[in-house]
């Protein structure tokens, strides 16, 4: 059987050799679609590929059972509610490491932007102003970087600064292994008492929202500076700013807003705003054309692997369960079914029956959805999906061989 996939909202063409290769046709259309016009474009497509302006209501999802699994190309998964996908066994898969790289090098190109006070030289230089002077101005090489969540793009940040010579100190709730010569602080606030830049790289946690106020800022030395590319409800922006104005920082980078505008050109206000030496960007941290066409190549892979082994690793909507590709001789079941007791001893039943031999077999639940692989010696396909559906708990079943 064909595949087909709809990929809405400009997906980058990477997406498309991934896709094809495991035989799926690929179709696409540039913007999202409302429901009414995405109703009538989801008939015969079984992988629906998404970025962050469309929705998909549960209503739509009953009227197309035929969807195996859906892909957003991008970080977030608000698109649809994941527990209602999860309980129809639809597979939701997304992409939220494809952009660490580029805002790594943001991050770095901030940490010597501010350093040289490059805004403030460049706006002037637009104004008219010529104006040529060392003071303030620093090298970046020697100077304390503590990161603050040594997390993927954490992490990344410490090796290109040392490759700066950058002394590198960091703090993460988890144990991390220290890359190159990088050290953990030991603690927030002995961080933030040693660094000369701040770098934030935390999540949007409830131990994260509000972890930068104005107690933590004034534990900073003096004159250092504050990046925040994570996520706007770590910092205090109000605090951050009044440090700034009253000169005990001296200068920030920020890229992500407690508030920010649902689209371009929509007004926008920051107490950041004509601050010297801080720079200010419209959440581009991730936004790079490299990172969409990773962001598609992984996205597509995970639904490339879904489609021909049933894998779900990394599904933000299912159990993740993966086991390693069949023999050529073996037939594999994906059966999702509601959790509750005895369905997988039914299933090893009815296999009996009829002589299967079950040769692998892997199981995850959450508490309302359980999806198992099982791999069994060759017997006639289409006696097992009938057998597997006839158990009341199925929510959804496919056979690969
Ligand atoms: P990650 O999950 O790989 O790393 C986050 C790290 O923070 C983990 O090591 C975790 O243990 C640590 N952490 C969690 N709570 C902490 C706490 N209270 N104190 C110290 N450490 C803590 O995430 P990744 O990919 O490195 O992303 C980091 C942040 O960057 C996220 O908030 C993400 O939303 C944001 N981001 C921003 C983008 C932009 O466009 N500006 C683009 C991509 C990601």
């Amino acid at each position: 059987m064909t595949h087909r996939a709809l990929l809405l909202e400009g997906i980058h063409a990477d997406a498309d050799a991934v896709l094809q290769a495991v035989g799926v046709e690929v179709v696409h259309e540039t913007g999202a679609l409302a429901e009414s016009d995405l109703d009538a474009a989801l008939d015969g497509v079984h992988i629906l590929g998404v970025r962050s302006k469309s929705r998909l209501s549960p209503a739509l999802l009953d009227r197309h059972p035929d969807l195996l699994a859906i892909g957003c190309f991008c970080i977030g998964t608000d698109q649809l509610d994941l527990r209602d996908a999860a309980n129809r066994g639809l597979a939701v898969f997304n992409a939220p490491f494809s952009n660490t790289r580029s805002v790594a090098e943001l991050t770095i190109a901030e940490i010597v932007a501010l350093h040289r006070r490059l805004g403030d030289r460049s706006r002037e230089l637009h104004e008219g102003i010529w104006r040529k002077s060392a003071s303030g101005a620093h090298e970046v090489r020697g100077r304390t970087l503590g990161i603050v969540g040594y997390g993927h793009i954490g992490s990344q940040i410490s090796v290109l600064a040392e490759a700066f010579g950058m002394r590198v100190i960091y703090h993460d709730i988890v144990p991390k292994l220290a890359l190159g010569n990088a050290q953990p602080a030991g603690s927030l606030k002995s961080l933030l008492a040693e660094s000369d830049v701040v770098t934030l790289h935390v999540p949007d946690e409830p131990s994260t929202r509000g972890m930068i106020g104005a107690a933590e800022i004034a534990m900073m030395k003096p004159g250092a500076m504050m990046i925040n590319n994570a996520r706007g409800s770590v910092v205090d922006l109000e605090a951050l700013a009044a440090a700034l104005k009253d000169g005990r920082l001296d200068g920030a980078a920020v890229d992500v807003y407690p508030s920010e505008p649902k689209r371009n050109d929509d007004p926008f206000a920051t107490p950041l705003a004509g601050l010297p030496n801080v720079v200010l960007t419209p959440h581009i941290g991730g936004s790079t054309e490299e990172a969409q066409a990773a962001i598609a190549r992984d996205a597509a892979s995970k639904l490339a692997r879904y489609l021909t082994e049933g894998s779900t690793r990394s599904s933000v909507s299912v159990p993740e369960v993966d086991l390693p590709t069949p023999a050529p001789d073996r037939h594999r079941i994906l059966h999702f079914h509601r959790n509750v007791p005895g369905v997988l001893g039914r299933m090893h039943t009815l296999l009996a029956e009829i002589d299967a031999n079950i040769t692998a077999e892997y199981l995850q639940s959450d508490p309302e959805v359980s999806y198992v692989i099982l791999d069994v010696e060759s017997i006639a396909v289409e006696q097992i999906g009938d057998r597997m559906r006839s158990i009341p708990e199925t929510i959804r079943m496919r056979t690969l061989s």
